[in-house]
């Protein structure tokens, strides 16, 4: 299939924190086990930022990447978007401050939140600016210090994450991997499924806020678990059926990387082969809304894709939100 106008990935670039946790160093600090994590997630480590790592310090390092293999220089860049849910701090956004910090131009510089599937939303968000013509190379990074909102004594979420970084300079001229299409969706009826509910201006922070532990992320597993599947699907098939391609055609899918057995269910309901899909979970952990360009940069670097196939990407998050992209590489 073609596009008469696609958006060209020029170059990506993606970064995790040294620092190294693998499961039997957590079941040090709560009660769980490297059996456990791995049978239920695939899960076998995730790398964890320093205290003075912030956001904007992962995004600006996958970023350097990401600039420096699309060979654009900084000045040309008049875009940025950063999807986060752990931003620096509530405002000002983390996108102005990694504008400052790679020494860009007095560029748009916010910030996108979808949780999970924030990066999948950008890439559709930046494709409509630069079609406009009215932007022309854009930084989209993902990036996310997940370990800054999880509760480390609950081993139902705690297990499950990691931090990291993934960054794609987009343009409408160029060559690259093509970008051609996107289907995104929300549905949010039940937003304490998956939340963080205090800091907000719903529950601003108080002394009672942080006695409950309501500044820590909150999930009902078996609930995401099963949403998740069936919004990948949804995604995935729309998608497909609006670019009248077939199941067959796809060479690749690179999902949001939370949960092994998620990928297999949404795999045996698409009826793909999970040797289509990419997985780098077992490394990371759950990194949010820098889970997919992760997987996608890894992909790229380990020689996964070759010129020419098809691909789709594919996340789901809170909100619930759900996004899924078709790529050429
Ligand atoms: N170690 C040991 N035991 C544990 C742990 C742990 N880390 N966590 C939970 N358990 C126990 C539970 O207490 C429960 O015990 P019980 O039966 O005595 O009550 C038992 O294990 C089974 O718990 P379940 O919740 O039923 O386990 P399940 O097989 O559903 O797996 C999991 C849980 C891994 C969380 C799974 O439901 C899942 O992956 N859900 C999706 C989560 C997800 O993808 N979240 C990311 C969303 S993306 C975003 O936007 C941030």
């Amino acid at each position: 299939m073609s596009n008469p106008n696609p958006t060209y990935v020029l170059g990506m670039g993606s970064y995790v924190p040294s620092n190294k946790v693998d499961n039997n160093a957590l079941s040090l600090r709560v009660d769980t086990s490297d059996e456990w994590i791995r049978s239920r997630t695939g899960i076998r480590e995730r790398c964890l930022a320093e205290d003075d790592q912030a956001c904007s310090d992962l995004a600006l390092e996958a970023s350097v990447r990401a600039l420096k293999d699309a060979d654009i220089e900084r000045d040309q860049i008049d875009l940025v978007i950063v999807a986060t849910i752990t931003p620096d701090m509530s405002f000002p956004s983390t996108a102005c401050l990694l504008q400052h910090k790679l020494g860009l131009g007095k560029i748009s510089s916010f910030d996108l939140e979808a949780a999970c599937s924030g990066f999948l939303y950008a890439l559709d968000v930046a494709d409509g600016m630069l079609a406009s013509n009215r932007y022309h190379n854009a930084l989209v990074v993902g990036a996310e210090k997940m370990s800054s909102i999880l509760d480390w004594d609950d081993r139902t979420t705690c297990v499950l994450f990691g931090d990291g970084a993934g960054a794609a300079v987009l343009s409408k001229k160029g060559a690259g991997h093509e970008l051609l299409g996107f289907r995104c969706g929300a549905d949010g009826s039940d937003p304490t499924v998956l939340h963080k509910p205090a800091g907000g201006s719903l529950l601003p922070a108080s002394q009672d806020t942080l006695n409950e532990r309501k500044h820590f992320l909150k999930m009902n597993g078996r609930e995401i678990f099963k949403s998740a599947v069936r919004v990948m699907e949804r995604a995935v098939r729309e998608l497909l059926e609006k670019h009248e391609i077939s199941m067959d055609e796809v060479d690749h899918v690179i999902p949001h990387q939370a949960n092994v057995r998620i990928v297999e269910s949404l795999a045996q309901r698409l009826e793909i082969s999970m040797d289509k899909f990419f997985c780098n979970l077992e490394n990371y952990g759950n990194t949010s809304a820098a889970s997919v360009p992760l997987a996608l940069d890894e992909g790229r670097a380990l020689g996964r894709f070759r010129s020419g196939q098809l691909g789709v990407l594919v996340a789901f998050g809170a909100g619930l939100t759900w996004s899924a992209t078709l790529i050429r590489f």
